[in-house]
């Protein structure tokens, strides 16, 4: 009995051994990198060629922050009431008819720079594979970012997202908490995901000053973004009176009205204040965030994960601090359960933030 016993664990531990093998069964791919699966090998060419062609070598610019905004855009285009088909590759497909609405303003820059590469690589990736991939590489490119997931195999769209799904900066924020709702988004989850814009800056919104950024370190994915939306508005960096525009804290920095509301509501603002001085929480949250909104509309259970493709981003420059002129006195906290972190300012003397270049 007790050597049927001892038979039976021995068999079971084998077993699992034989399991665990194939769960972590790696592919060496032609050009020497490793995968977990075959299907992947084609990516690791297509993430270089992205990185020298698109990305500048591999800056955090211009290209790195359009082309993550321009996964949002195609993702959040489905609702359960009205259709479209989430991150399926419509805003490329139907750029016709999506890049005209007026929340898309812009976004036809970074469309037209990744169409000749959609249209290079369209045996192996669809425009929706290839916009998810693209911004997974583009967020790598930025010290201090997470590693996103990056799942491939989304059809090809079926039609143009319905207009109206993308939030906009003038929005209420009742507004913006329901499209968020719809696509299965809890306020905090879309407090992670603004965690984007730490590496993001604004043509249009004030169009006398393109390439505004929203934090004082828009090359780095800090969480300068949480701690400067926190501080007190005083002045507009260009000029006043632009719709989803309110007062920024610094010169050459600028601040959307939905950004304001989502640190000063109830309902979000202690998400808000627990990343201002947590890299590790943002990162983490984003991470996650970025994953489910990157297949909206998907059946995942079709998909092959194919994240071991993205490269691994650098470690974070810089520690959180306000920037250079401002004291916690500037700070207007709104989380009610707890304070909000102690930071000390840059010396020197007041910030003043650079437009991200065009490049
Ligand atoms: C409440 C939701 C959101 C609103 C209202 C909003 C609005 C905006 C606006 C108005 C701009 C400036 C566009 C321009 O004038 O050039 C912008 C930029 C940007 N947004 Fe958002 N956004 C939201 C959520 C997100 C999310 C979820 C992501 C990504 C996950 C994202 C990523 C970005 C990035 C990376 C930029 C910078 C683009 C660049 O530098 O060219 N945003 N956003």
């Amino acid at each position: 009995m007790a050597f049927k016993t001892l038979s039976s664990i021995v068999l079971l531990a084998a077993s699992l051994r034989v399991a665990n093998a194939a769960l972590t069964k790696r592919v060496t791919c032609a050009t020497g990198q490793v995968t977990a699966h075959a299907q992947c090998c084609a990516l690791f060419p297509i993430v270089d060629d992205l990185i020298t062609n698109l990305f500048d070598g591999g800056e955090c610019g211009e290209e790195t922050h359009e082309s993550l905004r321009l996964t949002f855009h195609d993702a959040i285009g489905f609702s359960p009431t009205l259709g479209g088909g989430g991150a399926d590759g419509s805003i490329f497909t139907f750029a016709d008819t999506e890049v005209n609405f007026p929340a898309n303003a812009g976004i036809d820059d970074i469309v037209d720079a990744q169409t000749p590469f959609i249209q290079k690589y369209n045996a192996t990736l669809t425009p929706g594979d290839f916009i998810q991939l693209a911004g997974a590489v583009a967020v790598s490119n930025c010290p201090g970012a997470p590693r996103l997931q990056f799942l491939m195999g989304r059809p090809v769209a079926k039609a143009a997202s319905p207009i109206g799904l993308v939030p906009e900066p003038q929005d209420s924020l009742d507004k913006i908490i329901q499209r968020f709702k719809e696509v299965n988004f809890s306020p905090a989850e879309i407090v992670a995901l603004l965690a984007s814009h730490t590496i993001a800056a604004a043509d249009l919104v004030d169009p006398t000053i393109p390439g505004t950024p929203f934090s004082s370190t828009p090359s780095i994915f800090d969480t300068q973004f949480f701690i400067e939306t926190q501080l007190k508005g005083t002045l507009f960096p260009g000029t006043a009176g632009n719709e989803g525009e309110v007062m920024s804290p610094l010169k050459g920095e600028i601040r959307l009205n939905s950004d304001f509301e989502l640190s000063r509501d109830p309902r979000t603002a202690c998400t808000f204040q627990s990343f201002a001085a947590s890299q590790s929480r943002m990162t983490s949250a984003f991470k996650a965030a970025m994953a489910k909104m990157a297949v909206i509309g998907q059946n995942t259970n079709k998909m092959i994960d194919c994240s071991d493709v993205i490269p691994v981003p650098k470690p974070l420059v810089g520690k959180p601090h306000l920037p250079a002129g401002k004291t916690m006195r500037d700070v207007q906290p709104a989380c009610n359960i707890s304070p909000f972190p102690v930071l000390t300012a840059d010396p020197g003397p007041a910030t003043s933030v650079a437009p991200v270049p065009p490049s």
